[in-house]
Protein backbone atom coordinates (compact mmCIF):
# COMPACT_ATOMS: atom_id res chain seq x y z
CA UNK A 1 0.00 0.00 0.00
CA UNK A 2 2.87 2.21 0.76
CA UNK A 3 4.49 1.60 -2.03
CA UNK A 4 1.97 2.49 -4.00
CA UNK A 5 1.27 5.68 -2.70
CA UNK A 6 4.83 6.88 -3.38
CA UNK A 7 4.19 5.84 -7.01
CA UNK A 8 1.09 8.08 -6.75
CA UNK A 9 2.61 10.69 -5.28
CA UNK A 10 5.64 10.88 -7.47
CA UNK A 11 3.38 10.18 -10.66
CA UNK A 12 2.00 14.03 -9.42
CA UNK A 13 5.00 15.14 -8.75
CA UNK A 14 6.37 14.30 -11.88
CA UNK A 15 3.17 15.75 -13.46
CA UNK A 16 3.14 19.16 -11.37
CA UNK A 17 7.56 19.38 -12.33
CA UNK A 18 5.97 18.90 -16.84
CA UNK A 19 3.19 21.77 -15.86
CA UNK A 20 6.16 24.01 -14.17
CA UNK A 21 8.33 24.17 -16.89
CA UNK A 22 5.93 24.62 -19.91
CA UNK A 23 4.30 27.98 -18.26
CA UNK A 24 5.95 31.59 -17.55
CA UNK A 25 8.69 32.52 -15.29
CA UNK A 26 7.85 32.21 -11.51
CA UNK A 27 7.70 35.70 -10.71
CA UNK A 28 6.17 36.59 -13.92
CA UNK A 29 2.71 38.14 -12.79
CA UNK A 30 -0.38 36.39 -15.08
CA UNK A 31 -3.36 38.92 -15.04
CA UNK A 32 -4.37 41.25 -17.49
CA UNK A 33 -4.44 45.04 -18.25
CA UNK A 34 -7.61 47.57 -17.75
CA UNK A 35 -10.20 47.03 -20.33
CA UNK A 36 -9.34 50.24 -21.65
CA UNK A 37 -5.76 50.19 -21.73
CA UNK A 38 -4.43 51.22 -25.55
CA UNK A 39 -1.42 50.22 -26.70
CA UNK A 40 0.56 51.60 -29.57
CA UNK A 41 3.81 52.96 -31.49
CA UNK A 42 5.44 55.91 -31.45
CA UNK A 43 8.08 57.68 -33.83
CA UNK A 44 9.67 61.32 -34.81
CA UNK A 45 9.34 63.27 -38.12
CA UNK A 46 13.37 63.48 -38.44
CA UNK A 47 13.79 59.83 -37.18
CA UNK A 48 11.88 58.55 -39.59
CA UNK A 49 10.53 60.72 -42.98
CA UNK A 50 13.22 61.34 -45.19
CA UNK A 51 12.47 63.95 -47.91
CA UNK A 52 14.79 66.45 -46.39
CA UNK A 53 13.75 68.27 -48.85
CA UNK A 54 11.20 67.41 -50.57
CA UNK A 55 8.10 69.11 -51.77
CA UNK A 56 9.10 72.69 -50.73
CA UNK A 57 10.25 71.44 -47.39
CA UNK A 58 12.61 73.96 -45.31
CA UNK A 59 15.63 73.32 -43.38
CA UNK A 60 16.01 72.49 -39.77
CA UNK A 61 18.78 72.17 -37.24
CA UNK A 62 19.05 68.25 -37.74
CA UNK A 63 19.22 69.06 -41.35
CA UNK A 64 21.93 71.87 -40.64
CA UNK A 65 23.53 69.39 -37.83
CA UNK A 66 23.56 65.98 -39.98
CA UNK A 67 25.14 68.54 -43.07
CA UNK A 68 28.31 69.29 -40.84
CA UNK A 69 30.73 66.60 -41.13
CA UNK A 70 31.84 65.34 -37.57
CA UNK A 71 28.62 65.24 -35.76
CA UNK A 72 27.05 62.42 -36.25
CA UNK A 73 28.96 58.83 -34.99
CA UNK A 74 28.54 57.10 -38.35
CA UNK A 75 28.60 60.52 -40.64
CA UNK A 76 24.78 59.51 -41.76
CA UNK A 77 22.05 62.08 -41.90
CA UNK A 78 17.91 61.78 -41.91
CA UNK A 79 18.10 62.50 -45.85
CA UNK A 80 15.95 59.43 -46.69
CA UNK A 81 15.64 58.00 -42.69
CA UNK A 82 13.31 55.02 -43.41
CA UNK A 83 11.87 57.55 -46.21
CA UNK A 84 8.11 57.28 -44.62
CA UNK A 85 7.37 60.64 -46.53
CA UNK A 86 6.65 57.93 -49.78
CA UNK A 87 6.38 55.02 -47.48
CA UNK A 88 3.84 56.27 -45.36
CA UNK A 89 1.22 53.67 -46.13
CA UNK A 90 3.68 50.87 -45.73
CA UNK A 91 3.60 51.95 -42.14
CA UNK A 92 0.30 52.00 -41.33
CA UNK A 93 0.29 48.18 -42.52
CA UNK A 94 2.40 47.48 -39.54
CA UNK A 95 0.52 49.43 -37.11
CA UNK A 96 -2.38 47.50 -38.58
CA UNK A 97 -0.92 43.95 -38.48
CA UNK A 98 0.68 44.20 -35.09
CA UNK A 99 -2.77 45.76 -34.13
CA UNK A 100 -1.75 49.04 -32.27
CA UNK A 101 -4.92 51.12 -31.04
CA UNK A 102 -3.05 54.33 -31.89
CA UNK A 103 0.45 55.81 -33.48
CA UNK A 104 2.38 58.73 -32.16
CA UNK A 105 4.16 60.33 -34.78
CA UNK A 106 5.43 64.04 -34.92
CA UNK A 107 5.21 67.20 -37.31
CA UNK A 108 7.75 68.13 -39.19
CA UNK A 109 7.57 71.87 -38.61
CA UNK A 110 10.03 73.18 -41.57
CA UNK A 111 7.86 70.44 -43.97
CA UNK A 112 4.23 72.80 -42.74
CA UNK A 113 6.39 76.23 -42.50
CA UNK A 114 9.33 75.97 -44.49
CA UNK A 115 10.58 79.30 -42.41
CA UNK A 116 9.04 78.11 -39.03
CA UNK A 117 6.67 81.30 -39.19
CA UNK A 118 3.46 81.74 -40.89
CA UNK A 119 4.78 83.56 -43.81
CA UNK A 120 4.98 80.35 -46.03
CA UNK A 121 2.07 77.65 -45.50
CA UNK A 122 3.49 74.39 -47.39
CA UNK A 123 0.10 72.83 -48.25
CA UNK A 124 2.15 70.26 -49.97
CA UNK A 125 3.05 69.31 -46.35
CA UNK A 126 0.02 69.49 -44.51
CA UNK A 127 -1.10 66.95 -47.22
CA UNK A 128 1.31 65.15 -46.19
CA UNK A 129 -0.17 64.41 -42.53
CA UNK A 130 -3.38 64.38 -43.67
CA UNK A 131 -3.11 61.39 -45.93
CA UNK A 132 -1.18 59.61 -43.03
CA UNK A 133 -4.13 60.79 -40.84
CA UNK A 134 -6.47 59.64 -43.15
CA UNK A 135 -4.95 56.71 -43.50
CA UNK A 136 -4.77 55.81 -40.38
CA UNK A 137 -8.40 56.44 -39.63
CA UNK A 138 -9.57 54.33 -42.22
CA UNK A 139 -7.45 51.85 -40.40
CA UNK A 140 -8.89 52.55 -37.08
CA UNK A 141 -5.65 53.29 -35.57
CA UNK A 142 -5.83 56.59 -33.67
CA UNK A 143 -3.21 59.29 -34.65
CA UNK A 144 -1.38 60.94 -31.51
CA UNK A 145 0.70 64.03 -32.78
CA UNK A 146 3.70 65.35 -31.36
CA UNK A 147 3.98 68.73 -32.48
CA UNK A 148 7.82 69.05 -31.46
CA UNK A 149 10.18 66.40 -31.89
CA UNK A 150 13.27 68.34 -32.08
CA UNK A 151 13.89 69.71 -35.70
CA UNK A 152 13.21 73.43 -35.10
CA UNK A 153 13.52 75.74 -38.66
CA UNK A 154 16.96 76.71 -38.81
CA UNK A 155 15.50 80.16 -39.31
CA UNK A 156 13.96 80.05 -35.90
CA UNK A 157 17.18 78.81 -34.52
CA UNK A 158 19.14 81.66 -36.10
CA UNK A 159 17.23 84.31 -34.20
CA UNK A 160 18.46 82.26 -30.81
CA UNK A 161 16.76 79.41 -30.86
CA UNK A 162 14.80 77.88 -27.20
CA UNK A 163 16.61 80.11 -25.34
CA UNK A 164 15.44 82.94 -26.74
CA UNK A 165 11.93 84.00 -25.59
CA UNK A 166 11.03 85.40 -29.23
CA UNK A 167 9.82 81.62 -29.77
CA UNK A 168 6.94 81.74 -28.04
CA UNK A 169 4.89 82.82 -30.27
CA UNK A 170 6.53 81.27 -32.87
CA UNK A 171 5.67 77.99 -31.49
CA UNK A 172 1.89 78.92 -30.42
CA UNK A 173 1.05 79.89 -34.49
CA UNK A 174 2.62 76.18 -35.74
CA UNK A 175 0.25 74.69 -32.77
CA UNK A 176 -3.01 76.66 -33.85
CA UNK A 177 -2.28 75.90 -37.38
CA UNK A 178 -1.75 72.11 -36.99
CA UNK A 179 -5.03 72.39 -34.23
CA UNK A 180 -6.96 74.07 -37.31
CA UNK A 181 -5.80 71.74 -39.80
CA UNK A 182 -5.98 68.42 -38.60
CA UNK A 183 -8.11 69.03 -35.22
CA UNK A 184 -10.76 67.57 -36.45
CA UNK A 185 -9.62 64.15 -36.58
CA UNK A 186 -6.85 64.33 -34.04
CA UNK A 187 -7.88 64.02 -30.38
CA UNK A 188 -4.52 63.30 -29.00
CA UNK A 189 -1.42 66.23 -28.23
CA UNK A 190 1.46 66.46 -27.25
CA UNK A 191 2.79 69.54 -27.06
CA UNK A 192 7.09 68.64 -26.36
CA UNK A 193 9.03 65.41 -27.03
CA UNK A 194 11.35 65.22 -23.75
CA UNK A 195 12.12 69.03 -23.83
CA UNK A 196 14.97 67.84 -21.26
CA UNK A 197 16.98 66.54 -24.44
CA UNK A 198 16.40 69.43 -26.19
CA UNK A 199 17.70 71.87 -23.64
CA UNK A 200 20.42 69.18 -22.31
CA UNK A 201 21.72 67.77 -25.58
CA UNK A 202 21.04 70.83 -27.87
CA UNK A 203 22.07 73.92 -25.98
CA UNK A 204 24.36 71.99 -22.80
CA UNK A 205 26.39 69.47 -24.12
CA UNK A 206 26.30 70.35 -28.06
CA UNK A 207 26.09 66.79 -28.96
CA UNK A 208 22.57 67.27 -30.46
CA UNK A 209 21.44 70.29 -33.07
CA UNK A 210 22.22 72.67 -33.13
CA UNK A 211 25.13 71.73 -31.28
CA UNK A 212 25.53 74.80 -28.69
CA UNK A 213 27.75 74.09 -25.71
CA UNK A 214 26.55 76.38 -22.98
CA UNK A 215 25.80 74.09 -19.82
CA UNK A 216 25.64 76.93 -16.87
CA UNK A 217 22.70 79.37 -18.34
CA UNK A 218 21.44 78.37 -21.88
CA UNK A 219 19.87 74.78 -20.77
CA UNK A 220 17.75 76.48 -17.94
CA UNK A 221 16.47 79.47 -20.31
CA UNK A 222 15.40 76.67 -22.97
CA UNK A 223 13.51 74.85 -20.90
CA UNK A 224 11.74 78.13 -19.55
CA UNK A 225 10.56 79.07 -23.06
CA UNK A 226 9.46 75.61 -23.95
CA UNK A 227 7.23 75.48 -20.51
CA UNK A 228 5.75 78.94 -21.50
CA UNK A 229 5.11 77.81 -25.19
CA UNK A 230 3.89 74.83 -24.06
CA UNK A 231 1.66 76.78 -21.74
CA UNK A 232 0.59 79.01 -24.86
CA UNK A 233 -0.34 75.87 -26.82
CA UNK A 234 -2.40 74.15 -24.15
CA UNK A 235 -4.44 77.10 -22.93
CA UNK A 236 -5.00 78.38 -26.66
CA UNK A 237 -6.23 74.90 -27.55
CA UNK A 238 -8.70 75.53 -25.02
CA UNK A 239 -9.58 78.94 -25.68
CA UNK A 240 -10.20 78.27 -29.53
CA UNK A 241 -10.66 74.89 -29.98
CA UNK A 242 -11.67 72.30 -27.23
CA UNK A 243 -15.50 72.70 -27.81
CA UNK A 244 -15.17 72.03 -31.64
CA UNK A 245 -12.45 69.49 -31.25
CA UNK A 246 -12.71 68.33 -27.64
CA UNK A 247 -9.64 66.56 -27.82
CA UNK A 248 -6.92 65.96 -25.08
CA UNK A 249 -3.76 68.09 -24.67
CA UNK A 250 -0.34 66.94 -22.69
CA UNK A 251 3.42 67.24 -23.00
CA UNK A 252 5.87 64.06 -22.59
CA UNK A 253 8.55 64.48 -20.09
CA UNK A 254 11.47 61.71 -19.65
CA UNK A 255 12.93 60.50 -16.36
CA UNK A 256 15.05 57.46 -15.87
CA UNK A 257 14.85 55.72 -12.63
CA UNK A 258 17.36 57.03 -9.90
CA UNK A 259 17.53 54.98 -6.98
CA UNK A 260 20.39 55.09 -4.12
CA UNK A 261 23.68 53.57 -4.49
CA UNK A 262 23.55 52.45 -0.89
CA UNK A 263 20.34 52.82 0.45
CA UNK A 264 21.18 52.68 4.16
CA UNK A 265 23.13 56.04 3.42
CA UNK A 266 20.80 58.86 3.81
CA UNK A 267 22.98 60.94 1.68
CA UNK A 268 22.80 58.71 -0.95
CA UNK A 269 18.58 58.45 -0.50
CA UNK A 270 18.58 62.25 -0.56
CA UNK A 271 20.82 62.15 -3.95
CA UNK A 272 18.77 59.82 -5.63
CA UNK A 273 15.11 61.99 -4.71
CA UNK A 274 17.17 64.88 -5.67
CA UNK A 275 17.84 63.79 -9.04
CA UNK A 276 14.56 62.48 -9.87
CA UNK A 277 13.16 66.14 -8.80
CA UNK A 278 15.85 67.60 -11.01
CA UNK A 279 15.45 65.46 -14.10
CA UNK A 280 11.30 64.66 -14.03
CA UNK A 281 10.63 67.43 -11.62
CA UNK A 282 12.39 70.50 -13.96
CA UNK A 283 9.62 70.48 -16.18
CA UNK A 284 7.20 68.43 -14.86
CA UNK A 285 6.61 70.49 -10.83
CA UNK A 286 5.66 74.06 -13.37
CA UNK A 287 3.31 72.10 -15.06
CA UNK A 288 1.50 70.34 -11.70
CA UNK A 289 2.50 73.30 -9.70
CA UNK A 290 3.94 76.72 -11.11
CA UNK A 291 7.13 76.59 -10.04
CA UNK A 292 10.54 74.61 -10.37
CA UNK A 293 10.89 71.82 -7.60
CA UNK A 294 12.25 73.60 -4.03
CA UNK A 295 15.13 71.30 -4.34
CA UNK A 296 16.01 72.89 -7.95
CA UNK A 297 15.38 76.61 -6.63
CA UNK A 298 17.46 75.98 -3.80
CA UNK A 299 20.87 74.29 -4.89
CA UNK A 300 21.19 76.45 -7.88
CA UNK A 301 19.95 79.73 -6.40
CA UNK A 302 23.11 79.16 -4.25
CA UNK A 303 25.17 78.04 -6.52
CA UNK A 304 24.49 81.08 -8.32
CA UNK A 305 25.33 82.96 -5.60
CA UNK A 306 28.68 81.66 -4.92
CA UNK A 307 29.20 82.27 -8.70
CA UNK A 308 28.92 86.25 -7.49
CA UNK A 309 25.92 86.75 -9.55
CA UNK A 310 23.11 88.90 -9.02
CA UNK A 311 20.48 86.95 -10.49
CA UNK A 312 20.18 83.13 -10.13
CA UNK A 313 20.55 80.81 -13.03
CA UNK A 314 17.54 78.92 -12.83
CA UNK A 315 14.93 81.93 -14.02
CA UNK A 316 11.15 82.65 -12.20
CA UNK A 317 8.08 82.08 -13.34
CA UNK A 318 6.22 85.49 -12.39
CA UNK A 319 2.44 85.83 -11.36
CA UNK A 320 1.03 85.34 -15.16
CA UNK A 321 2.78 82.75 -16.26
CA UNK A 322 2.77 81.06 -13.31
CA UNK A 323 -0.95 80.64 -13.51
CA UNK A 324 -0.44 79.99 -17.48
CA UNK A 325 2.33 76.94 -16.73
CA UNK A 326 0.10 75.63 -13.42
CA UNK A 327 -2.46 72.70 -14.36
CA UNK A 328 -1.25 72.86 -18.23
CA UNK A 329 -1.75 69.40 -18.47
CA UNK A 330 -4.83 66.78 -19.32
CA UNK A 331 -2.51 63.96 -19.54
CA UNK A 332 1.39 63.37 -18.38
CA UNK A 333 3.14 61.62 -21.15
CA UNK A 334 6.02 59.49 -19.75
CA UNK A 335 9.30 58.23 -21.76
CA UNK A 336 10.92 56.12 -19.62
CA UNK A 337 13.73 53.61 -20.68
CA UNK A 338 16.41 52.98 -18.04
CA UNK A 339 17.28 53.40 -14.07
CA UNK A 340 20.96 54.92 -12.69
CA UNK A 341 22.27 54.71 -8.98
CA UNK A 342 23.34 58.25 -7.29
CA UNK A 343 25.31 59.18 -4.76
CA UNK A 344 25.91 62.65 -2.65
CA UNK A 345 29.43 64.39 -4.98
CA UNK A 346 29.71 67.73 -5.31
CA UNK A 347 29.79 69.45 -8.22
CA UNK A 348 32.33 70.56 -10.36
CA UNK A 349 31.40 73.21 -12.36
CA UNK A 350 28.40 75.33 -12.93
CA UNK A 351 25.04 73.84 -15.30
CA UNK A 352 22.60 71.73 -14.56
CA UNK A 353 24.13 68.04 -14.23
CA UNK A 354 26.46 69.45 -11.68
CA UNK A 355 24.00 71.72 -9.93
CA UNK A 356 22.35 68.85 -8.09
CA UNK A 357 25.43 67.74 -6.65
CA UNK A 358 25.08 63.99 -7.87
CA UNK A 359 27.52 61.31 -8.83
CA UNK A 360 25.63 58.74 -11.19
CA UNK A 361 26.74 55.17 -12.26
CA UNK A 362 25.30 51.67 -12.75
CA UNK A 363 25.12 48.48 -11.77
CA UNK A 364 27.75 46.65 -14.04
CA UNK A 365 25.26 43.14 -13.47
CA UNK A 366 22.65 45.12 -15.20
CA UNK A 367 22.12 43.74 -18.95
CA UNK A 368 23.61 46.12 -21.57
CA UNK A 369 21.97 47.44 -24.99
CA UNK A 370 24.39 48.98 -28.01
CA UNK A 371 23.37 52.50 -26.39
CA UNK A 372 25.97 53.18 -23.66
CA UNK A 373 22.80 55.09 -21.60
CA UNK A 374 20.86 52.06 -21.55
CA UNK A 375 20.87 49.20 -19.33
CA UNK A 376 17.73 47.18 -18.23
CA UNK A 377 16.26 47.54 -14.51
CA UNK A 378 12.74 46.72 -15.37
CA UNK A 379 11.75 47.41 -11.48
CA UNK A 380 13.17 50.76 -12.04
CA UNK A 381 10.02 51.56 -14.10
CA UNK A 382 7.05 50.57 -11.52
CA UNK A 383 9.14 52.36 -9.11
CA UNK A 384 8.92 55.86 -11.68
CA UNK A 385 5.57 55.18 -11.61
CA UNK A 386 4.52 55.19 -7.83
CA UNK A 387 7.27 58.08 -7.80
CA UNK A 388 4.86 59.99 -9.91
CA UNK A 389 1.30 58.94 -8.53
CA UNK A 390 3.02 59.56 -4.88
CA UNK A 391 4.55 63.59 -5.94
CA UNK A 392 1.59 65.04 -7.96
CA UNK A 393 -1.41 63.19 -7.01
CA UNK A 394 -1.98 59.94 -9.73
CA UNK A 395 -2.09 61.88 -12.89
CA UNK A 396 -3.12 60.10 -15.62
CA UNK A 397 -0.04 58.82 -17.19
CA UNK A 398 0.54 57.95 -21.13
CA UNK A 399 3.68 56.07 -21.40
CA UNK A 400 4.76 57.95 -24.72
CA UNK A 401 7.80 55.98 -25.18
CA UNK A 402 9.50 52.81 -24.00
CA UNK A 403 12.16 50.44 -25.61
CA UNK A 404 15.87 48.58 -26.02
CA UNK A 405 18.71 49.55 -28.88
CA UNK A 406 20.40 46.77 -30.36
CA UNK A 407 23.31 46.56 -32.86
CA UNK A 408 23.16 45.91 -36.84
CA UNK A 409 24.71 42.24 -35.82
CA UNK A 410 21.36 41.36 -34.10
CA UNK A 411 19.30 41.17 -36.65
CA UNK A 412 15.38 39.65 -36.52
CA UNK A 413 16.24 37.42 -33.24
CA UNK A 414 15.90 40.15 -30.87
CA UNK A 415 15.49 38.33 -27.86
CA UNK A 416 17.14 40.50 -25.53
CA UNK A 417 14.52 43.10 -27.07
CA UNK A 418 11.30 40.85 -26.20
CA UNK A 419 13.01 40.49 -22.59
CA UNK A 420 13.11 43.91 -22.09
CA UNK A 421 9.39 44.35 -23.14
CA UNK A 422 8.36 41.63 -21.26
CA UNK A 423 10.44 42.47 -18.01
CA UNK A 424 9.19 46.25 -18.50
CA UNK A 425 5.41 45.75 -19.31
CA UNK A 426 5.52 43.64 -16.53
CA UNK A 427 7.08 46.27 -14.13
CA UNK A 428 4.47 48.27 -15.42
CA UNK A 429 1.46 45.82 -14.84
CA UNK A 430 1.87 45.45 -10.96
CA UNK A 431 2.20 49.36 -10.98
CA UNK A 432 -1.36 49.29 -12.24
CA UNK A 433 -2.54 46.21 -10.40
CA UNK A 434 -1.25 46.40 -7.08
CA UNK A 435 -0.66 49.98 -6.86
CA UNK A 436 -3.20 51.39 -8.48
CA UNK A 437 -1.07 53.96 -10.66
CA UNK A 438 -3.45 55.58 -13.57
CA UNK A 439 -1.48 54.57 -16.27
CA UNK A 440 -4.03 54.25 -19.44
CA UNK A 441 -1.81 53.44 -22.64
CA UNK A 442 2.01 52.29 -23.62
CA UNK A 443 3.95 53.24 -26.43
CA UNK A 444 6.62 51.36 -27.86
CA UNK A 445 9.97 53.33 -29.49
CA UNK A 446 10.17 52.09 -31.60
CA UNK A 447 7.55 51.06 -34.87
CA UNK A 448 11.18 50.37 -36.99
CA UNK A 449 14.82 50.97 -36.76
CA UNK A 450 15.29 54.75 -37.71
CA UNK A 451 17.92 57.33 -37.46
CA UNK A 452 19.15 57.29 -33.98
CA UNK A 453 20.48 61.35 -33.86
CA UNK A 454 23.82 61.66 -32.75
CA UNK A 455 24.52 57.73 -33.33
CA UNK A 456 22.73 57.52 -36.91
CA UNK A 457 22.39 54.33 -37.94
CA UNK A 458 24.48 52.79 -35.72
CA UNK A 459 21.97 51.74 -32.99
CA UNK A 460 18.68 50.18 -34.11
CA UNK A 461 15.17 50.46 -31.74
CA UNK A 462 12.93 49.02 -33.98
CA UNK A 463 10.36 46.36 -34.00
CA UNK A 464 10.86 46.35 -37.79
CA UNK A 465 14.67 45.64 -39.36
CA UNK A 466 15.02 48.43 -41.97
CA UNK A 467 17.71 47.83 -44.73
CA UNK A 468 19.08 51.06 -44.80
CA UNK A 469 21.46 50.57 -47.78
CA UNK A 470 18.57 49.37 -50.17
CA UNK A 471 16.78 52.50 -51.55
CA UNK A 472 12.97 50.80 -51.18
CA UNK A 473 14.05 50.79 -47.05
CA UNK A 474 12.40 47.59 -46.60
CA UNK A 475 11.09 46.60 -42.89
CA UNK A 476 11.30 42.88 -41.83
CA UNK A 477 9.40 42.31 -38.59
CA UNK A 478 11.41 41.36 -36.07
CA UNK A 479 11.02 38.88 -32.81
CA UNK A 480 9.73 41.28 -30.76
CA UNK A 481 6.81 42.88 -33.39
CA UNK A 482 5.36 39.23 -32.64
CA UNK A 483 6.00 39.64 -29.06
CA UNK A 484 3.64 43.13 -28.63
CA UNK A 485 1.78 41.93 -31.31
CA UNK A 486 0.67 38.55 -28.80
CA UNK A 487 0.61 41.20 -26.25
CA UNK A 488 -1.43 43.47 -27.26
CA UNK A 489 -4.17 41.08 -28.20
CA UNK A 490 -4.20 39.81 -25.11
CA UNK A 491 -4.24 43.26 -23.19
CA UNK A 492 -1.64 41.38 -21.15
CA UNK A 493 -0.54 38.09 -19.50
CA UNK A 494 -3.36 35.65 -19.57
CA UNK A 495 -3.80 32.48 -17.52
CA UNK A 496 -3.96 31.46 -13.89
CA UNK A 497 -1.62 32.99 -11.59
CA UNK A 498 1.22 30.94 -12.09
CA UNK A 499 3.01 31.06 -8.40
CA UNK A 500 -0.18 30.38 -6.35
CA UNK A 501 -1.82 27.24 -8.74
CA UNK A 502 1.32 26.11 -8.41
CA UNK A 503 1.83 25.97 -5.25
CA UNK A 504 -2.09 25.16 -4.52
CA UNK A 505 -1.83 21.71 -6.49
CA UNK A 506 1.67 21.31 -4.30
CA UNK A 507 -0.40 21.19 -1.40
CA UNK A 508 -3.02 19.26 -2.95
CA UNK A 509 -0.35 16.99 -3.69
CA UNK A 510 0.84 16.93 0.05
CA UNK A 511 -2.36 16.95 1.28
CA UNK A 512 -3.61 13.86 -0.38
CA UNK A 513 0.05 11.59 0.23
CA UNK A 514 -0.49 12.28 3.84
CA UNK A 515 -4.49 11.46 3.97
CA UNK A 516 -2.77 8.34 2.33
CA UNK A 517 -0.47 7.50 4.89
CA UNK A 518 -2.67 8.22 7.58
CA UNK A 519 -5.17 5.72 6.39
CA UNK A 520 -2.48 3.51 5.95
CA UNK A 521 -1.32 3.80 9.43
CA UNK A 522 -4.20 3.63 11.52
CA UNK A 523 -5.09 0.48 9.02
C1 LIG B 1 14.08 59.27 -26.87
C2 LIG B 1 13.67 60.06 -28.08
C3 LIG B 1 13.47 59.25 -29.31
C4 LIG B 1 14.46 58.10 -29.45
C5 LIG B 1 14.69 57.37 -28.15
C6 LIG B 1 15.80 56.34 -28.15
O1 LIG B 1 14.79 60.07 -26.00
O2 LIG B 1 12.47 60.75 -27.82
O3 LIG B 1 13.49 60.13 -30.39
O4 LIG B 1 15.59 58.46 -30.09
O5 LIG B 1 14.98 58.26 -27.13
O6 LIG B 1 17.03 56.93 -27.90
Amino acid sequence: MLNSCLFLGALLLLGFGEEAKSVAPKNQIRALFPDNFRWGFATASYQIEGGWDADGKGENIWDRFTHTPGNIADNSTGDVACDSYHNYARDVEMLKDIGADYYRFSLSWSRILPNGTLAVVSEAGIAYYNNLINLLIANNIEPMITLYHWDLPQPLQDIGGWPNEALIPHFENFARLAYQRFGDRVKLWITFNEAFVTCMHGYGYGKHAPGISGEDTEPYKCAHTILKSHARAYRMYYDEFFQAQNGRVGITIDSGWYAPLDPNNPSDVEAAERAVRFKHGWFAWPVFYGHYPDEMRIFVDKKSEEEGLDQSRLPEFDRYWETQVKGSWDFLGLNHYTTELCTYKVGEYSGWSQDQDVGFSRDPTWPESASDWLRSVPWGFGNLLRWIKRNYGNPLVYVTENGWSDSDAVGLEDDLRVEYYTNYTQSMLQAITEDRCDVRSYTAWSLMDNFEWARGYSERFGVHWVNFTDPARPRIPKKSAAFLKQLFADNGYPGPDVNSSAESKHWKILSFTYFILIKFMLG
